[in-house]
């Protein structure tokens, strides 16, 4: 078994991602600027925005960050994206999910203007990447193919499956592992809550993409031997054994998967951290106006 080490590939990418800014700023007197929006007090949204920020300020760019209540309106949100789409030193924004439940989550990817949409939700980023013309790709998906990418991994006639279809990590993911593009070209399953019998599946996958939810869902009775084990699970569980106060667990049980696999990410160190890597690298495409 190989670890693919995300802390290891996304430090090397954001070092080469501080060159580019390095140079836009040379250029163009300019920083590339993300805009950031967090809603209520959620503790995992927390974590991930400050991480989010922070990942900026390492690589040069600016950052700003808006936060607001739980009680603020869709009408109030709605206009401030406006506004941020309007304004000519913001290169990307992103509203962090989820939402409280009185703001509609597709009303709010639909008003970030597409050009600016550098989490690649937009159905316009959304389509155009179906479609393969450039496009912002979704965060993690885009994070997990860097990380394939890197480690030079033959996805081409793969067998890929993936469980779950969520609008932000399976349901791009598939479509992106289908295309004709390197990395790519494989015959995709996926896998949802409505999937009678998941393991029939996961057991013929050569890359098998978990990203539902559930700490420990794919056990190693569901895992062929020699397949690549991607997690994207973030399950957080309060703990004493930690600093932060919580512990971060996968999808996967690694423990007993990663014997089996011949590649997989350990989480934490793994997707988490490409995910972050993914925004970065639209924030400089948007900055240097490579799609739009
Ligand atoms: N919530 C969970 N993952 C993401 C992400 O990639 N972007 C945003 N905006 N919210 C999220």
């Amino acid at each position: 078994m190989q670890l693919l080490d995300g802390k290891f590939v996304s430090e090397k990418l954001k070092q080469q991602i501080a060159i580019e800014a390095a140079e836009i700023l040379v250029k163009t007197g300019r920083k590339p600027h993300l805009v950031a929006i967090l809603v209520g007090h959620d503790g995992g949204s927390e974590t991930y925005v400050a991480s989010k920020i922070k990942s900026c300020e390492k690589v040069g760019f600016n950052s700003t960050l808006y936060r607001y209540e739980s009680s603020i309106t869709e009408v109030e949100l709605l206009k401030k994206i406006d506004e941020i789409n309007q304004d000519p030193e913001t290169d990307g924004i992103l509203v962090q999910l989820p939402l409280p439940k009185h703001i509609s989550a597709d009303k709010v990817t639909e008003k970030i203007s597409p050009e600016k949409d550098v989490d690649g939700f937009h159905p316009v980023n959304l389509g155009r990447m179906q479609r393969n013309l450039p496009s912002f790709l979704p965060a993690t998906p885009y994070g997990i193919l860097l990380m394939l990418q890197e480690y030079g991994i033959e996805t081409s006639g793969k067998h890929c499956v993936v469980i779950g279809r969520s609008n932000i990590v399976g349901s791009p993911m598939s479509i992106l592992m289908a295309r004709n593009t390197n990395p790519g070209n494989c015959t995709v399953t996926i896998c949802h809550s409505k999937t009678p019998d998941i393991k029939k599946f996961s057991l013929d996958a050569d890359i098998l993409i978990v990203a539902i939810g559930k700490k420990n869902f794919v056990t190693a009775d569901m895992v062929k031997d020699g397949a690549i084990v991607i997690d994207v699970g973030m399950n957080r569980e309060t703990s004493t054994e930690t600093k932060s106060g919580y512990k971060l667990f996968g999808d996967v049980d690694f423990e007993n998967v990663a014997p089996k696999a011949s590649w997989i990410t350990p989480v934490p160190g793994g997707v988490g951290l490409m995910t972050i890597v993914g925004l970065l690298k639209n924030t400089l495409a948007s900055a240097k106006k490579e799609i739009y």
